[in-house]
C-alpha cells in the first residue's frame, strides 16, 4: 500500500500541524486563506525537532516529543477530508512564505541573532516555519526552458577554447540535449552497472525520490546511519541525475531539507542554531497510530545528534547552497532559487555564517569533524575544506540572493567577506617552495602589526616530510591555520574547490594541479584519491584523533583514498583546461571499482587495499564516477559549475583603508595579486 503522506512538523510543546496537501496550483492561495480562518498560526515549533512525519505523537528516544495528535488545526478543518486517498502522488512539501506573509509579520529579531544582517519577519509572531505545499503537474518536464531569454553566457575554458552558452536557444540546458550527447557516446557495462546501483539507492518520500541512501552494502549487516541521505554525499548523485535531465529528484531533495532546516534558536543543550541544515535525514516507514495496517513516511534529520562524536554538520548548509545553484544553472529551471522559502532558507544559513564571533579573521572558526571528515582528525580550527566550501556558498548566494531592501546590507557582507575571504586564503594559506624557505627562516614573537611572520608560527613546525616533498614548481593551501600553527597536510577537497571556485588565483590554481601532476604518486597512486596527504603516524596519531582505529595511519580519513573526489578532481581539471588529467584518473578508477563493489575507500600508502571498513556500494563512489564520466563528456555543462575570477570584487574599496591605513586594504592586496 502507498504511505500515507500527510505532514507534521513535530514540536516540543506539543504543536504542530499535518498537511494533507490539496492538488492545486493554487495551493498557496488555498493555504492563505485557510490560515487566515484560521486565526493565524498559534503554534511554535522548535527546528531542532524538525522531523517531518506523516502522523500522531512519535517519541523518539534521541529527541523530544513529535506530535501531532493534538492539533487544533486538524485535517478536517485544514484539507479535504478525503485528500490523501484521492491523490497518491505527493509532490513536494515546501516550506515557503505564503504572499502576505509580510504583512502579517512581526519581526523575531529577538530570535535572530542581533547582528544578523536582516530581520526575518514571521507570520503570526511565533517562530513557525511557514509551510506551503507545492503539487507538481503529472510528467512536468523540470527542465524548463529559461524564461530569462536572450541571456548568453560566455564561458572561457582554459584549454583556449570558448563556450558560449546561450541559455535563450534552450539546447545546451534543456534534458533533451543531454540525453542526445550521452549517447553519442556508448555506455560502457561499468556504468551501466553503476547507474542500475544508482537508482537502486534512491529513497522515496510519499512515493517520491528525495535523496539516495550513503550505501547499501548487501553485506553489511550494521549499516549505523550509512542507510540516510546525507546531505553531502548527495551531491554527486544529484549531479548525475542533473546532467542525465532528470531533475526531480534534486528539486524535491532541495525542497525537503529545505523543510528540515533548523528554524528556531534555541538555548537547549545539543539544539543546532538557526539555519543549520542537517548532516543527514532518515525516511522511516511507521504504522499509522490508530489505523490497523497503514503505514506513513516520515522526514527524520540528524543535526549531529545521533552522529557519532556529536559533530555539527557546517558544510552541510553550504553543499545545499552550491546545489541549488547547481540546479538551476543545469535545468535552466531559476523559480527554484526565486522562491521565498528558498530565499529564506538561504539567507538562514549566510546569516549562521556571516554572524560575528570571537574569531579575528574572514574565515569560518568550526570545530573538528564538521565536513567529509566527520570524526577526530584535528581539523578545528580554519579547516581548508569548510573554507573553500563557504567561499563557494557565498558566490553561489551573491548570484541567486535577490537584493531589496531586506537583502541589500546581506549583500554587501557577502562582497566584504569574499574579498577578505579570498585575500586571507591566498596570502597566508599558500606554500610553495620559496614560501617554505621564508618560513624556514621566520623571526618569532614579532610584536607589530606590520609583522612579517603574523601568525607566530616557529619553524620548528615545518614537518621533516615536506622538507623533500614540496616540489620546485607548483604548490598548495595547507589544511589550517592558527596561532602559531600551520597544518601543513594537503587535504584534496579543500584544494580542489579553491580551483573550482576561483579562492586561488589562476597561478595557484594551476599550481595545485601541477603539484597533483608531480605527485602523482602519493596523491592519486593506485586509487584516486587520498582525502588527505600525509597521514599522521605515531605518537602524533594518537594524540591528534585520541587513538582512533578508524583512523589508523594511510586508513579512512587518515590518508585513506576516496574514489568519490574523481568528479571534483574532473571539474578542477576541466576548469584548468587539463581534462587528459581527470581522464587518467578516472581510468584508473574504472578498472578497479566494480570489480570491488564500489567501496567507500581504499586503504594504505598507495591506495592498494579496500579499506578495513569501507561500507561496499558506496553511493557517493558510484555518483562520483558517474558524474566525472558525464563532466568529461560535456565541458560545456562542467563549465556551469565553477567560477572564474571575479574582478568585481576586487574593485571598489568599501573597508575606508587607503593605501596609508593602518593596514593595507585586503581588496588593494588582493588586486595586486591578480596584477602579479
Ligand atoms: C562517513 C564520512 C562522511 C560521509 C558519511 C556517509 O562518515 O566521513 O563524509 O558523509 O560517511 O557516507
Amino acid at each position: 500500500m502507498k504511505p500515507c503522506c500527510r505532514i507534521l512538523i513535530n514540536c516540543k510543546n506539543s504543536s504542530s500541524f499535518r498537511c494533507p496537501f490539496p492538488k492545486s496550483r493554487h495551493l498557496s492561495s488555498y493555504y492563505s486563506s485557510k490560515r487566515s480562518k484560521l486565526g493565524g498560526l498559534k503554534r511554535v515549533h522548535t527546528s531542532h525537532s524538525n522531523k517531518i512525519l506523516g502522523s500522531k505523537s512519535i517519541i523518539n528516544s534521541n529527541r523530544s516529543i513529535f506530535c501531532g495528535s493534538d492539533l487544533n488545526w486538524t485535517q478536517s478543518e485544514a484539507f479535504p477530508t478525503n485528500w490523501v486517498e484521492k491523490n497518491n502522488r505527493f509532490l513536494g512539501i515546501i516550506a515557503n512564505v505564503a504572499s502576505n506573509f509580510r504583512s502579517h509579520s512581526t519581526s523575531v529579531e529577538s530570535q535572530v541573532k542581533e547582528n544578523s544582517f536582516e530581520n526575518i519577519f514571521i507570520q503570526g509572531g511565533f517562530n513557525v516555519k511557514p509551510l506551503v505545499i507545492e503539487t507538481t503537474e503529472e510528467n512536468q518536464d523540470l527542465l524548463r526552458t529559461d524564461d530569462r531569454k536572450g541571456k548568453e553566457y560566455k564561458v572561457e575554458i582554459k584549454d583556449g577554447s570558448n563556450v558560449n552558452i546561450d541559455e535563450s536557444s534552450n539546447e545546451i540546458l534543456s534534458g533533451s540535449r543531454i540525453l542526445k550527447s550521452t549517447h553519442e557516446r556508448e555506455v560502457s557495462e561499468v556504468e551501466k552497472e553503476a547507474w542500475k546501483l544508482l537508482r537502486e539507492a534512491v529513497v522515496n518520500y510519499c512515493g517520491n525520490p528525495v535523496g539516495t541512501v550513503a550505501a547499501i552494502d548487501p553485506a553489511d549487516k550494521q549499516p549505523l546511519n550509512y542507510d540516510q541521505v546525507f546531505i553531502r554525499d548527495f551531491v554527486p548523485s544529484a549531479l548525475a541525475f542533473l546532467l542525465k535531465g532528470e531533475g526531480d529528484i534534486v528539486k524535491n531533495f532541495l525542497l525537503h531539507t529545505l523543510q528540515l532546516q533548523s528554524w528556531e534558536k534555541t538555548v537547549d543543550c545539543y539544539s543546532p542554531g538557526q539555519g543549520l541544515m542537517p548532516a543527514s535525514f532518515k525516511v522511516r516507514n511507521m504504522p499509522l497510530n490508530g489505523r490497523d495496517g497503514e503505514f506513513e513516511d516520515v522526514l527524520d534529520p540528524d543535526f549531529g545528534e545521533s552522529a557519532i562524536g556529536r559533530v555539527a554538520p557546517v558544510d552541510s548548509g553550504l553543499w545545499w547552497i552550491i546545489l541549488v545553484r547547481a540546479y538551476g544553472k543545469i535545468t535552466g529551471d531559476y523559480s527554484l532559487q526565486e522562491r521565498v522559502d528558498v530565499q529564506t532558507g538561504m539567507r538562514l544559513i549566510l546569516n549562521l555564517c556571516l554572524s560575528d564571533g570571537f574569531d579575528m579573521f574572514p574565515t569560518l572558526l568550526v570545530t573538528d569533524g564538521s565536513c567529509m571528515i566527520d570524526r577526530r582528525m584535528g581539523i578545528h580550527g580554519h579547516p581548508l575544506e569548510i573554507q573553500a566550501l563557504f567561499y563557494s556558498a557565498l558566490r553561489c548566494s551573491r548570484e541567486m540572493l535577490i537584493v531589496d531592501d531586506s537583502t541589500k546590507n546581506l549583500v554587501a557582507a557577502i562582497n566584504n567577506r569574499l574579498s577578505a575571504l579570498s585575500f586571507h586564503i591566498r596570502e597566508y594559506y599558500w606554500v610553495d617552495m620559496k614560501k617554505i624557505n621564508e618560513i624556514y627562516r621566520y623571526k618569532t614573537e614579532e610584536y607589530a602589526t606590520d609583522a612579517i611572520n603574523k601568525f607566530n608560527i616557529y619553524p620548528d613546525q615545518i614537518p621533516h616530510w615536506l622538507v623533500d616533498w614540496i616540489p620546485e614548481t607548483g604548490g598548495y593551501f595547507i589544511g589550517n591555520l592558527q596561532p602559531a600553527h600551520m597544518d601543513f597536510r594537503f587535504f584534496t577537497l579543500g584544494n580542489l574547490w579553491t580551483i573550482i571556485s576561483s579562492l586561488g588565483t589562476n597561478k595557484q590554481n594551476e599550481g595545485i594541479l601541477n603539484l597533483i601532476d608531480d605527485k602523482w604518486s602519493d596523491l592519486v597512486a593506485q586509487m584516486p584519491l587520498k582525502i588527505c596527504f600525509p597521514a599522521l603516524e605515531h605518537e602524533e596519531w594518537r594524540i591528534v584523533t585520541g587513538g582512533d582505529p578508524k583512523n589508523t595511519p594511510w586508513s579512512y580519513h587518515n590518508g585513506g583514498s576516496w574514489p568519490t573526489l574523481i568528479w571534483q578532481f574532473t571539474l578542477a581539471c576541466i576548469k584548468m583546461g587539463r581534462p587528459e588529467l581527470a581522464r587518467k584518473a578516472v581510468a584508473l578508477a574504472e578498472n578497479k571499482l566494480s570489480v570491488d563493489q564500489w567501496p567507500e575507500y581504499y586503504d594504505t600508502r598507495y591506495g592498494r587495499f579496500i579499506g578495513k571498513q569501507a561500507r561496499l556500494h558506496q553511493t557517493w563512489t558510484i555518483a562520483g564516477y558517474l558524474t566525472s564520466k558525464m563532466l568529461l563528456d560535456h565541458p560545456e555543462l562542467a563549465s556551469t559549475l565553477f567560477w572564474n575570477e571575479d574582478y568585481e570584487l576586487l574593485e571598489n574599496c568599501v573597508c575606508g583603508l587607503g593605501k596609508s591605513g593602518r593596514r593595507k586594504c585586503s581588496r588593494l592586496v588582493a588586486r595586486s595579486q591578480i596584477a602579479a
